[in-house]
């Protein structure tokens, strides 16, 4: 790493960080694959969010580290949980039990020694469907994509153009609503990641940016709408959605994902 940049906030309002800052992301993004690898033991028809919700907490405590959504804008959870149509956002909840079938994603952000590891997955309830197997194989691939579109010099439209046409041209749809976001020693940092876009727009990639990229996919049309308990966002025409996330830093020739699964588990449902 150029460590004469590091500590430089770009025109764009974006942190360039050194070797030191890449390290302490890497070891907060490891506890949260971690805790998502867990997890997946937990998933089954039956069991309720709050339950899953419950084992994330426990685990963010005993791996040493502290949940940065709990108390973030009023949120109460160190997850979200969001099942079938709902894109994310999703409130962990005792009354909400999984049934047969039910595809849903899990998103922990933990914060260890000020860094911020920021990652989520989807999970299957029993038996998959046909058709929510292939917007979860979708979905994880297009965060594929995107990631393998970062490297210095590329910009952040080369990254959503990755994601929309490989989305589209499976005749799903991105959502728009809600994007990635820079990170590090803060939750929600510029800039904005959009998952679609055009080639060669918007901020230019350098070596030592830290942000998530987390593409949001439906099987229907991208619309959303936030529910009356101000979080749940819900496609508006009830279709499947499906979401994966990765907390990721610009390297000199590519990206470093800081979230990959330590149990190699990132897509667990094959
Ligand atoms: N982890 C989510 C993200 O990817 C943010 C959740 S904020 C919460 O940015 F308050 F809803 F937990
Ligand atoms: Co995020
Ligand atoms: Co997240």
């Amino acid at each position: 790493m150029n460590q004469e940049h590091a500590g430089r906030i770009t025109r764009d309002g974006i942190r360039i960080h050194d070797d030191a800052d890449f390290a302490g992301m890497h070891a907060a993004g490891q506890v949260a694959a971690q805790i998502l690898d867990e997890v997946a033991d937990k998933v089954d028809v039956g069991v309720s969010t709050a339950e899953l919700d419950d084992f994330i907490t426990r685990r963010v405590t005993e791996l040493g580290t502290v949940s940065a959504t709990i108390g973030y804008k009023g949120y109460q959870h160190a997850s979200c949980i969001s099942v079938n149509h709902v894109v994310c956002h999703g409130i962990p909840d005792d009354k909400k039990k999984l049934k047969d079938g039910d595809i849903l994603n899990i998103d922990v952000t933990v914060i260890l020694d000020g860094w911020f590891g920021d990652s989520s997955r989807m999970y299957v309830a029993g038996k998959l469907s046909r058709k929510a197997e292939r917007l979860i194989q979708v979905t994880h691939d297009s965060l594929m994509k995107g990631i393998d579109a970062v490297k210095p010099g590329a910009t952040f439209g080369d990254i959503g153009h990755a994601i929309q046409s490989y989305v589209e041209g499976h005749r799903m749809s991105v959502v728009r609503d809600f994007c990635g976001h820079g990170l590090g020693t803060v939750f929600h940092a510029p800039p904005n990641v959009l998952h679609y876009g055009r080639p060669g727009m918007g901020p230019e990639l350098e070596e030592g940016m830290f942000f998530t990229i987390e593409p949001m996919v439906n099987l229907g049309r991208p619309e959303t709408k936030v529910l009356a308990d101000d979080w749940t966002a819900v496609t508006r025409d009830k279709s499947l959605s499906a979401q994966f996330e990765h907390s990721i830093g610009v390297t000199a020739d590519g990206a470093e994902i800081f979230t990959l699964s330590p149990a190699g588990r990132f897509h667990p449902t094959y």
